[in-house]
């Protein structure tokens, strides 16, 4: 399965602040923001990821990722120069995805959940069409929203309804066979001009290939679209990691859980950043998992 990071858009409800820099780079805790949704991929095991990004931030984005090998990953780069729509990814990254499964995932969702990375690795496994990820909300008209039968199974996603028929937000990680690419051209631009993530959900749907999973309600799936949103999500990541001395989606330890480094190599990473409490939690992870 490949995996893409969709990091585009303008960023407009953070203006100023996303005037200069995208979105996904700003710090969410004492990290940036896009390391969430990677680790999200490698959780899922995922070692191909494509990010793509405005034109002008993707240097960004290079120089904190770089190719991905420090990771075991293999992190390549593409522009999307408008912003047509998450669907648009789908087309963007036909190359890479040539012909396999693909996880898309939203650079700017953020994801936390006790064993979370079980259940990527299970719907990794077992999908047939297409899975979605759900989420109850409290303002289902700012989301694509899952329609459930009295069996839980999905029966309608609406796109932002104005008045929703359930507060089953669709959240912004998509697990997809191969044919997605295929239903992805041939989209028509919605009424905002964009190729809709939930058109290409509502084929799979009416194959009856589409497939709900929800995620609980010990479960966190944070937005930060707005500057309170953001705050808020860097308070519930400094939280958690205060209080348990763990951290949230630090990629060096992740890779090195998941096999895809060594706790040496993990060391060294932690090592080039050592004046940073970030980089001596990664040398003591390093240390620990060595023992
Ligand atoms: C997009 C999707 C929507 C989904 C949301 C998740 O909304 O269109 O279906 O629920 O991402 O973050 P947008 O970011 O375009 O407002």
């Amino acid at each position: 399965m490949k995996g893409i990071i969709l990091a585009g858009g303008s960023g407009t409800r953070l203006h100023p602040i996303t005037i200069p820099v995208s979105k996904q780079l700003l710090p969410v805790g004492d990290k940036p923001m896009i390391y969430y949704p990677l680790s999200v991929l490698m959780f899922a095991g995922i070692r191909e990821v494509l990010v793509i990004a405005r034109p002008a931030d993707l240097p960004m984005f290079q120089t904190l990722l770089r190719d991905g090998a420090q990771w075991g990953l293999r992190i390549t780069y593409a522009e999307q120069p408008q912003p047509r729509g998450i669907a648009e990814a789908l087309l963007i990254g036909a190359g890479h995805i040539d012909g396999d499964e693909c996880a898309l995932i939203l650079g700017d969702n953020i994801f936390h959940g006790n064993a979370f990375s079980q259940l990527l690795h299970r719907e990794s496994r077992q999908l047939h069409g297409c899975t979605l990820f759900g989420y109850r909300v409290n303002d289902p008209q700012r989301y694509g929203i899952g329609v459930t039968d009295p069996e839980g199974r999905l029966v309608a996603i609406d796109e932002k309804p104005s008045h929703p028929r359930s507060n089953r937000a669709i959240t912004g990680l998509y697990f997809y066979d191969s044919d997605a690419v295929d239903i992805a051209k041939n989209l028509r631009p919605s009424a905002r001009g964009e190729l809709e993530i939930t058109d290409v959900n509502n084929v799979y749907l009416s194959r009856g290939l589409a497939r709900l999973v929800d995620l609980g309600r010990g479960f966190a799936w944070l937005d930060t679209g707005t500057p309170e949103a953001l705050l808020q999500a860097g308070q519930y990541v400094r939280t958690l990691e205060e209080r348990q001395g763990v951290r949230i989606a630090c990629l060096e330890e992740i890779a090195l859980r998941m096999g895809f480094i060594d706790a040496e190599a993990c060391h060294a990473l932690g090592a080039t950043m050592a004046n940073s409490n970030y980089g001596r939690y990664v040398m003591s992870i390093a240390r620990e998992l060595a023992a």
